[in-house]
């Protein structure tokens, strides 16, 4: 499957740019990537090391990075998480004049098939390729997860909010191709390909499928876009045919975030899946309904690896205080280990992280404590 993918690509890049509009959607009509009908996207297939335990390649970040990262080792230590970590340094190095990640660093994500990744800071200038793209791209990640749940105990607009929204990550809008037609004129190009719109989708469907959630809705503007999301859309109602346990429908993009700001509980019931530019919107508009990008995890997820990080910056202003809230990448560790399967691990800490945020007692500045990062996990701990 990996292998025609990589080499079929480049190709149908060419083509896409090259054939009238009209022949795409016919060339690529029924055609499948996923052979078995239940062919499982993104497994993930880690061994464990000679002491039964994985490995995990662990990206600290920049600024309060290695502070949270050690919040989050102290508790998976404390909780007899089977994991080992393997600290990898991904400074950027030029390569043939393009920004990459070093060889020894793509070897370990590679080996261990997940890592866990506190934030990069990005340098502001010309010349510079954002880290975390630059990562997506070297690893394929295909699909960005974003689940938001309310935290009892941190007052915000609505309770009980628990949205799932997976975002496409490698194409549409942020495929890069740009470029000026006459002076004052540019045009930048959407990418939509089956390829790309059926392992997301499928994905989606499957993740539905893994967190018992019996709805997959697409969100989509194919009233206006009628070829680029059309084509999203007509796959999503293929891919739903493998699955009939799973109700499918889809929603106006403009629609969906009215309502869901007018009373997301709605949605707690659903997966929500779409293009890249909405799902980057459309997510950070989700971590505003639960109080913001300082509680939300995330996945980056591939066939070959997933990475996942919480979604906040490197924080310079606090950083090296202990004054960072680690609960963000603590979450982005729990989805971790669940797609690892060690879901026993997950829900242990994740139950002993929510008693100690609704509990209120020992909390960081950022939701209104005085705790230190690790006074925070030290009360965790005591919870486990
Ligand atoms: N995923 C990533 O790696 C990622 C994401 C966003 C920004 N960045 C990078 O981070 C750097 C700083 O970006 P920024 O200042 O725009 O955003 P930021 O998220 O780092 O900070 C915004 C505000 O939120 C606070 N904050 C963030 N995380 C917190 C935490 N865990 N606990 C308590 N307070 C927290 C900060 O103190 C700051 O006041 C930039 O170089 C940017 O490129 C990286």
């Amino acid at each position: 499957m990996l292998a025609i993918r990589s080499i079929a690509a480049p190709a149908q890049r060419q083509c896409l740019r090259a054939a009238p509009p009209a022949a795409v959607t016919l060339s690529f009509h029924n055609q499948r990537y996923y052979s078995a009908r239940h062919e499982r996207v993104a497994k993930f297939n880690g061994v464990k090391d000679s002491s039964g335990r994985y490995p995990v390649s662990l990206i600290e970040g920049d600024g309060i990075g290695p502070e949270i990262s050690q919040a989050v080792k102290d508790i998976f230590e404390a909780a007899k998480t089977p994991v080992t970590w393997e600290p990898i340094d991904v400074t950027p190095i030029l390569k043939d004049g393009r920004t990459a990640i070093p060889d020894a660093a793509i070897a370990s994500i590679k080996k261990n098939k997940i890592a866990l990744k506190g934030p990069l800071a990005t340098p502001i200038g010309k010349g510079h390729v954002s880290l975390n793209l630059t990562l997506r791209r070297t690893f394929n990640l295909f699909a960005n997860l974003r689940p938001c749940r309310s935290v009892a105990g941190y007052k915000t607009p609505y309770d009980n909010v628990d949205t799932v929204l997976i975002r496409e990550n490698t194409e549409g809008e942020y495929s890069g191709i740009e470029h000026v037609v006459v002076d004052g004129v540019v045009q930048s190009i959407k990418l939509i390909t089956r390829e790309a719109s059926e392992r997301v989708l499928r994905y989606a469907f499957q993740h539905a499928e893994e967190i018992g959630r019996k709805k997959v809705r697409v969100v989509h503007k194919a009233t206006i876009m009628k070829m680029s999301d059309g084509l999203f859309l007509n796959v999503a109602r293929d891919v739903a045919k493998d699955f009939p346990g799973i109700e499918f429908d889809a929603e106006l993009l403009d629609n969906t975030c009215l309502k869901m700001v007018t009373d997301p509980i709605p949605y707690n019931d659903k997966v929500l899946v779409m293009p890249n530019l909405y799902g980057d919107i459309l997510s950070d508009m989700c971590a505003g309904l639960i109080g913001g990008l300082g509680l939300t995890p995330s996945g980056n997820i591939g066939d070959e690896c997933s990475i996942f990080e919480a979604v906040h910056g490197s924080a310079p202003d606090i950083a090296g205080k202990a004054l960072a809230n680690p609960t963000a990448l603590l979450l982005s560790s729990m989805m971790m280990l669940r797609h690892m399967g060690l879901t026993e691990y997950a829900d242990r800490i994740e139950k002993a992280a929510f008693a100690t945020l609704a509990e209120g007692k020992v909390l960081t500045g950022d939701l209104g404590g005085k705790a230190k990062t690790y006074e925070f996990a030290g009360a965790i701990i005591e919870k486990l």
